[in-house]
């Protein structure tokens, strides 16, 4: 077994995850999450929503999930988000061109689909299942869709990312937060996609969870006020000139801004928050790296991006995360769709004095030289941009004929008028994380195995080994596992009254009498409960239990008055446990 299987066996065993509709034999791109998967996710959207919504600050809006034609025809999803697909002649089975020509000759990323093509038959290409012949290579569009309404209904998709509920809600969200450059705000949901063949498990899904924000900023500046907090946050970056030569690079973020190599602070602020949210869900430094998009896979809007990507046993580096500067794209783009200015008006700190150029049109002279056209020629002087009144020749389009205006037909005039702001359309940073990703590989980096003895309360030298999961406490679907020595119910009713004043600190909290103690500790670091309260005969003597380290396996006694607060702070505050009791 490779440690994805080993993850995934643990993860179906003990109540995490395991494929949708198993019952019915089950579908390729759907997990289900059991109780303790569900709570993992939630554990890690909770910590997600700590850094973006309450530090950061960037308010969380829910839209539906499914979207009207208008919104992905503006985004450009319904022209042009697709993958290459070939389907087997013979036994109908889809593939994506270009990962498989990829899984079997050496090719560059970007490849048109005659080039696959091409390459298919070049290379004797056949399907991989059956060994028929592959047909043509065509766009598939990934986005699953649907009728809004009964008859014919209105074409709806199922929305293949959050981000554009939160674009066409610009002019409301901008209101809120009183036109005041910069805002961000955050959705979490399910995201579709109808990926041609998820072979990948749980790393490619039809149905997942993003989180993603969008910080839409003043585009003239581009400096983050609180930068200065990551300027000396090192990472590992995997620029474009990296990837051409092979190099990862560990720099502070301060140095990447200045050597050119992050496009500006704000997209620098937002690899620093990524890091430190992945790290503080336990995903391993020497494990992440930022991985900057080369010029040739950026989309076209874009000024930069980068990925968080996490090596994982099974599949190498995965994106877990995109970060990207996307411009005025999206908002012009909806903005040019609904026909509605979208844009902010800013203020400047003082007002400012500006001298305008203005035109004159002289309606007794237009008159003889343009006869009939004169008015629209006037008409389309006046809004002339300044620029085009300053060029030597003026040119003025009336019903798509270009019309050169002689100068000695118009007069200038000069104008100063006080300025108080201007009408920006704000560009968009966005950090958008897919959470499903980041669950899987936190379960992958928090396991391992290891020789233990056998019977932790016994001397005995017999080893066993010992899987356990290394959950962060803060992230833990479990934090606290009270275990009565014996089914007895002088032990278990103390144990139950602990359960309940733990829980009412806010901890999550399980009780369990089945089986040996040995047993138990080892179904909980299975888990990745961090600590275990073990109540004995001498807990009716003095009113102590034992509290068990997951990863030290180390014990002591602590009174049960102030148990909770206690077990809050390890789990919380990062008390240290060697000092959290009397040692045994
Ligand atoms: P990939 O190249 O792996 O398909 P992508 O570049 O299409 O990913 P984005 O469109 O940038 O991914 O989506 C943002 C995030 O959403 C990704 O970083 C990833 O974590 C998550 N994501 C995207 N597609 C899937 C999927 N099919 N299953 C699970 N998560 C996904
Ligand atoms: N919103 C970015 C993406 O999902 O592609």
């Amino acid at each position: 077994m490779d440690r994805y299987e080993q993850v995934i066996e643990l993860a179906k065993r003990r109540g995490f995850l395991w494929n949708s509709f198993e019952l019915y034999g089950g579908t390729a791109g759907f997990y289900d999450y059991g109780p303790l998967g569900s709570t993992l996710k939630r554990r890690i959207e909770h910590i997600w929503r700590d850094l973006y919504v309450i530090q950061e600050g960037f308010l969380e809006i829910e839209t539906p999930t499914i979207g009207i034609e208008d919104v992905f025809v503006a985004s450009g999803h319904v022209g042009g988000f697709s993958d290459p697909l070939c389907e087997c002649i013979k036994c109908s089975e889809a593939f994506r061109a270009d990962h498989l020509v990829a899984s079997i000759v050496e090719v560059p990323d970007t490849l048109s689909n005659k080039e696959l093509d091409m390459i298919i038959k070049e290379n004797g290409i056949k399907c991989p299942e059956c060994g028929g012949e592959l047909g043509n290579v065509y766009e598939f569009n990934l986005m699953f869709k649907t009728t809004i309404g009964p008859g014919s209904g209105r074409t709806g998709y199922m929305r293949p990312e959050t981000a554009q509920g939160m674009f066409i809600n610009f002019q409301r969200l901008s209101r809120f937060y009183r036109d005041k450059l910069p805002f961000g705000v955050t959705q979490i949901g399910k995201s579709y996609r109808n990926e041609i063949s998820p072979r990948q498990g749980v790393i490619r899904l039809r149905e997942f969870t993003q989180a993603e924000a969008e910080i839409f900023i003043d585009p003239r500046d581009k400096k983050h006020r609180d930068f200065e907090r990551f300027a000396v946050t090192i990472v590992n970056l995997y620029s474009e000139e990296g990837q051409d030569n092979g190099f990862v690079e560990q720099m502070t973020l301060g140095d990447a801004v200045n050597r050119g190599i992050v496009a500006h602070e704000f997209l620098a602020y937002h690899i620093a928050l990524t890091n430190l949210f992945l790290q503080r869900i336990g995903i391993s430094q020497a494990k992440l790296r930022f991985r900057q998009h080369k010029r040739d896979e950026m989309a076209h809007y874009a000024i930069d991006c980068w990925d968080a990507e996490i090596e994982t046993d099974r599949f190498g580096w995965i994106e877990v995360v995109g970060i990207a500067d996307r411009t005025d794209y999206d908002v012009n783009a909806h903005s040019k769709m609904s026909k509605t200015e979208l844009a902010v008006y800013v203020e400047y700190d003082e007002p400012r004095i500006v001298t305008n150029f203005m035109v004159k049109p002289d309606m007794g002279k237009l008159g003889p030289v343009f006869k009939g056209k004169a008015k629209a020629v006037s008409e389309a002087l006046k809004i002339l941009p300044q620029e085009e009144l300053e060029k030597d020749e003026i040119t003025v389009v009336i019903d798509g004929e270009e019309i050169t205006v002689p100068p000695d037909v118009v007069e200038f005039a000069e104008e100063t008028v006080k300025v108080s702001g201007e009408t920006v359309v704000p560009h968009v940073i966005e950090p958008s994380y897919g959470i499903d990703r980041i669950l899987y590989c936190v379960m992958e980096h928090a396991f391992d195995e290891e020789m233990v003895v056998a019977n932790e309360n016994d001397e005995n030298p017999e080893k066993e080994e010992r899987i356990v999961l290394r959950f962060k406490s803060e992230v833990a679907p479990v934090q606290v596992a009270v275990l009565p020595l014996l089914t007895r119910s002088e032990l278990m009713i103390p144990a139950k009254e602990i359960v309940m004043q733990v829980r009412e600190r806010g901890l999550l909290v399980t009780y369990d009498d089945s089986g040996t103690i040995g047993r138990r500790y080892r179904r909980n670091d299975e888990i990745g409960t961090p600590y275990s309260i073990t109540i004995d005969y001498q807990s009716l003597d003095d009113e102590t239990v034992t509290i068990r380290d997951r990863d030290t396996m180390m014990q002591v006694r602590a009174p049960i008055k102030g148990i909770s607060d206690l077990l809050y702070n390890l789990v919380y505050k990062g008390k240290k446990f060697e000092t959290s009791g009397m040692p045994i």
